[in-house]
C-alpha cells in the first residue's frame, strides 16, 4: 500500500473585534508599553468582550471560514478536534458545540488539552487518522479564550494573553506534502511553574476559590521563560537535524507566539533570519492554542507549494515539541 501523508488543504481564523492596547492595559495596572514591548512584544490583543461567549464560538467563526474557503461540504467532515485550555463547558465537548454550530452530522468530535502545544500535538494525532486510510477530510482547531482565566490585576501576567481560534483542513495524499515528522514531548514537572489552581477535581470551585484568585493563570514567568527558550531551541534543532534541514532549506518558522524574546533565540539557535521567523505576537499576544494556526492563516499567501515549515511550540505541563511539515499549496494573492 502507498504511504499516506496527512496535508493541509486550507485554514480559516478568528480574532474578536474588541482590541485592549497597551495604553488601555497600563490604566489598569502598574505597566507601560515600553516594558510590554521590550520585555514581552505585544502591543494589543484581541478580546472577545461580548458576555454568554466562549470558545466554541470564535472556533465556528473559523470553521465557518474554513468551509467557505475550501468549498467542503460539511457532511464530507468525518472527525473534527478543538486543541484548548478554555473549553466552553467542563463537559460536553468543544468539539460537540461546534458540531451542531457548523452543521457537522458525520463526524466525530473530541477536544484536546496540551495547553500551549494542544496544536502542535493535535496535528500529528490527526495526521495519524489520515496516515491510517480510514479518515479522508479531518479538521483541527486551535481556540482558547484566554481572557476567561486572566486577572486584569495581575501586571506579569495580563499583557501576555489574548483571545483567537483557527483551524486547518487536513486531506490524505500519497505525494510527499504535509506533516511528515515530529518530536513532541511532555514531562510533568512543570506543574508547579504553570497552572490554574482551582476548578478542577483536586480543588473544585468553591467561595474560597474565588476569593482568593484561584481560577486564574498561575505562573512562575521566569522559570517558563528559561524552559521556553531550551526547549524549543532544542526540538527545532532536532527536527531540521533529523530531516537535513538547515538554514537554507528551512523556509518558515513558526513558533508558539508567548514572547518576541523567546522566539528570537529559536531563530539563533538554528541560525535563521528573524524574517524567516513568521510572528503575530505584536497583535494578538499568547492565544495558547490558537498561536500556531493563526499565524498560518494571517501569512497563508506567502507559502508556496513545497515550502519546508517548522512549527514550534511549549507549554504548561512542561509540554515541548517541533514539526515538520511541507506546505502542500499556492494561494492566490487577494
Ligand atoms: O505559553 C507559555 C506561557 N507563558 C510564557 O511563555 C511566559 C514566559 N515568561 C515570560 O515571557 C517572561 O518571564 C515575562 C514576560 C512573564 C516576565 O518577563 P521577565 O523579563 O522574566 O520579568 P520578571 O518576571 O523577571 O520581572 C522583572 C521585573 C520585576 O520587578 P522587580 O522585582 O525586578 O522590581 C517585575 O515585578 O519586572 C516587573 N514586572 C513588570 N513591570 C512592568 C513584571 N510585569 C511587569 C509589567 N510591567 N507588566
Amino acid at each position: 500500500m502507498e504511504k499516506i501523508n496527512a496535508v493541509v488543504t486550507g485554514v480559516g481564523g478568528y480574532v474578536p473585534d474588541y482590541i485592549l492596547d497597551n495604553e488601555q492595559l497600563s490604566k489598569m495596572v502598574d505597566t507601560t508599553d515600553e516594558w510590554i514591548m521590550t520585555r514581552i512584544g505585544v502591543k494589543e490583543r484581541h478580546i472577545l468582550s461580548e458576555e454568554g461567549l466562549g470558545t466554541s464560538y470564535m472556533a465556528r467563526k473559523a470553521v465557518k471560514q474554513l468551509l467557505q474557503k475550501t468549498g467542503v461540504n460539511p457532511d464530507e467532515i468525518e472527525m473534527i478536534a478543538v486543541a484548548t485550555s478554555t473549553p466552553d463547558y467542563h463537559f460536553p465537548s468543544t468539539a460537540s458545540i461546534l458540531c451542531d454550530k457548523v452543521g457537522l452530522k458525520n463526524a466525530f468530535a473530541f477536544d484536546f488539552q496540551a495547553a500551549c502545544c494542544g496544536f502542535l500535538f493535535l496535528m500529528e494525532t490527526a495526521a495519524n487518522f489520515i496516515r491510517s486510510g480510514k479518515y479522508k477530510k479531518v479538521i483541527i482547531v486551535g481556540a482558547d479564550k484566554m481572557s476567561s482565566m486572566v486577572d486584569y490585576s495581575d501586571r506579569a501576567v495580563c499583557p501576555i494573553f489574548g483571545d483567537g481560534a483557527a483551524a486547518f483542513l487536513l486531506e490524505g495524499t500519497t505525494d510527499n506534502f504535509g506533516i511528515l515528522d515530529s518530536y513532541l514531548r511532555t514531562d510533568g514537572k512543570g506543574l508547579p511553574f504553570l497552572h490554574m489552581k482551582a476548578g478542577g477535581s483536586v480543588c473544585p470551585p468553591s467561595y474560597f476559590t474565588v476569593e482568593n484568585k484561584m481560577h486564574n493563570i498561575y505562573q512562575q514567568g521566569r522559570t517558563v521563560f528559561k524552559y521556553a527558550v531550551s526547549l524549543m531551541s532544542d526540538s527545532s534543532a532536532e527536527i531540521a537535524k533529523r530531516n537535513h534541514l538547515d538554514k537554507n532549506s528551512i523556509d518558515w518558522v513558526i513558533p508558539h507566539q508567548a514572547n518576541r524574546r523567546i522566539i528570537e533565540a529559536v531563530a539563533h539557535r538554528l541560525e535563521l533570519p528573524m524574517d524567516k521567523m513568521l510572528m503575530n505576537i505584536e497583535h494578538y499576544g499568547n492565544t495558547s492554542a490558537a498561536t500556531l494556526p493563526l499565524c498560518v492563516w494571517d501569512y497563508e499567501e506567502k507559502l508556496r507549494k513545497g515550502d519546508n515549515l517548522i512549527f514550534t511550540a511549549f507549554g504548561a505541563g512542561f509540554t515541548w515539541g517541533a514539526l515538520y511539515m511541507k506546505w502542500g499549496y499556492d494561494t492566490e494573492k487577494s
